[in-house]
């Protein structure tokens, strides 16, 4: 009888259920409260059943989508810096993340640790943005040269201090080791036009300066590459409360003198300044976006900008983030994802400004803060930004990323928030252990997408809803890669039912396809230092017979295949 009570409210969502369910435990409770402890135990017995049937039993009524991909077709490049990542001094972000010292019993390359290196190599991180955030607009980079070190106060993120043991030397160091490009952001808010400009000849100049002779004899000889120089961050809040037109009057005089003298990057690799752009959608951040790019329409050979930043944060309910990042049900699950998706329709409205005034679409929209941001950890410092990463957040990440490459003619760059043990982090550490996130598994799964060329994919992405939330039941994209292997993305969002696809493949021969999916038992499944393969990516074979792709995606997941010609 408990079994059927079970079913009748469960049916629409057996494969998620477990006795560790929000719903699971509250039904227990109620049951206690009205049978008492016996039949309590006879209950859990009689759940524990069912779950491990549910958990094993094959899945019913899969979902039927037909996609249709036609290879002849291509559009914009998917530019491999939407995968960029983003490191601020921030809690455990770069101190101990990515920083344990020289004289660390950690094994590392110079204070760099070994094992963060290589788990960032494979996911091939295009650049890296530095120092922050609200950090850059308080940080003075003489402080991060040479010996001794100028310990000073990180007053954003806790308070602490910040011994400044990674300064600029060693961020290139990092950059170089993981295979990367540097994103530097100078200091508009508190910082001077002449600070900023001494840095950039501090990093870049190869003529016999002082400064030139200064990083010489801090350790490098050769002129250091800037890839994207960022100018200011959040200058309408934390990087100093400017209206539009303030910032644009000092934007100006950065982007006027604050030059990259890299012999390298003088006709080629340029370096690209990007300006603070909007941080939501509404009349605040229309104004913003207007303001900047009408004034650069008008730009003379004075001044110029190559990109316009966008930050995006998913916080449901808006801040501080109250959400959970683990030990949620499928209600939270289905809410992030729905915030998240407004990602999309924030990029057109302010692509759609910017197409106004830049048809050409000259200036790139860098997306270089975005991620789910919710409740820090119990037990955690507040100021450090620390929480848990789930199969959600790796769900999360995909739908951005497919945003992203919708608009990549427009959206050139992103930079999810943040890299390391901050946010939605690709990898947390703690002392000496590390491990990968859901979202690391992503970024891993994405890189044959990294410079590959947007192919158009039609489908009916169907629906998935839960109480009074509806999303799309599937999302999509494909691209050909630089050596015109033909690639799919499938991320199957309804955590109940899995998605029998059948994909029409024109103008392509194809003969097999391989691919990984990513899931888990739960929506909010993670990986512990304890057990941390609870995520990972599994090969899946898919099948193809008369030129179409079947594949079987299973609920909340995340699957890349390759079609082999
Ligand atoms: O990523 C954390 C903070 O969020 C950044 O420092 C700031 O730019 C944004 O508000």
């Amino acid at each position: 009888m408990m079994a059927l009570i079970v079913m009748s409210s469960y049916g629409n969502s057996l494969r998620n259920f477990s006795l560790s369910d929000y719903a699971g435990r509250t039904l227990q409770a109620a049951c206690r409260a009205l049978l008492g402890v016996k039949s309590t135990l006879l209950l859990a017995v009689v759940l524990t059943a069912f779950a491990a049937f549910t958990l094993t039993a094959p899945y019913s009524a899969a979902q039927r989508v037909e996609l249709s991909v036609d290879a002849s077709k291509s559009g914009a490049k998917i530019d491999r810096n939407i995968f960029g990542q983003f490191a601020e001094h921030l809690g455990h972000g770069v101190y101990e993340g990515i920083w344990v010292g020289p004289d660390s019993k950690i094994p590392n390359t110079r204070g760099i640790r070994n094992d963060v290196v290589a788990a960032l190599k494979a996911i091939k991180v295009p650049n890296v943005r530095w120092p922050g955030g609200c950090f850059a607009d308080e940080y003075h980079w003489r402080n991060g040269i040479g010996s001794p070190r100028v310990v000073t106060l990180n007053p954003n993120w806790g308070g602490v201090i910040d011994p400044n043991t990674f300064g600029t030397h060693e961020f290139m160091d990092f950059i170089d080791q993981i295979g990367s490009q540097a994103y530097v952001s100078v200091n508009v808010g508190s910082g001077t036009p002449k600070e900023a400009a001494d840095w950039l000849e501090y990093m870049t100049t190869a003529q016999p300066t002082t400064l030139e002779k200064e990083r010489v004899a801090n350790g490098h000889s050769a002129p250091y590459k800037i890839a994207y120089l960022g100018l200011g961050n959040e200058s309408w809040d934390c990087g100093g409360n400017m209206t539009p037109d303030y910032y644009l009057s000092q934007m100006k005089i950065y982007t006027r003198f604050v030059r990259n003298f890299n012999p390298a990057q003088q006709d080629k690799q340029q370096m690209l300044k990007i300006a603070v752009g909007p941080g939501g959608d509404g009349p605040r951040w229309t104004e913003w976006t207007e303001t900047i790019m009408k004034a650069y329409q008008q730009h003379t050979w004075s001044w110029d900008i190559n990109g316009l930043s966008l930050h995006s944060y998913t916080v449901v309910h808006g801040f501080p983030p109250s959400y959970a990042s683990v030990g949620f049900g499928e209600t939270e699950y289905a809410q992030v994802l729905k915030s998240t998706l407004d990602m999309d329709g924030l990029i057109a409205n302010h692509s759609a400004i910017m197409d106004k005034y830049d048809a050409a679409k000259k200036v790139a929209l860098i997306v270089d803060e975005w991620g789910g941001w919710y409740a820090p950890l119990p037990g955690s410092n507040p100021g450090f930004l620390v929480q848990q990463n789930s199969l959600r957040d790796a769900i999360l990440a995909a739908l951005n990323l497919n945003i992203f490459a919708r608009h990549a003619d427009r959206v050139r760059g992103a930079n999810i928030a943040q890299m390391i043990n901050v946010l939605q982090a690709m990898i947390l550490t703690d002392k000496e252990k590390m491990i990968l996130t859901p979202t690391y598994y992503v970024y891993k799964m994405y890189v044959p997408f990294q410079d590959a060329t947007f192919v158009p994919v039609k489908f009916d992405a169907g629906s998935y809803r839960h109480g009074d939330v509806t999303l799309p039941r599937v999302d999509a994209i494909a691209a050909k890669d630089t050596n015109g292997k033909l690639w799919l993305e499938i991320t199957n969002l309804d955590p109940n039912q899995a998605v029998e696809v059948e994909a029409s493949l024109d103008g392509i021969n194809a003969q097999s396809a391989v691919g990984e999916t990513l899931t888990a038992l739960q929506v909010d499944s993670v990986n512990t230092f304890d057990a941390p393969n609870t995520v990972e990516p599994k090969t899946i074979s898919a099948k193809i017979q008369g030129g179409k792709l079947s594949l079987k995606l299973e609920p909340k997941s995340v699957t890349v295949v390759s079609v082999v010609p």
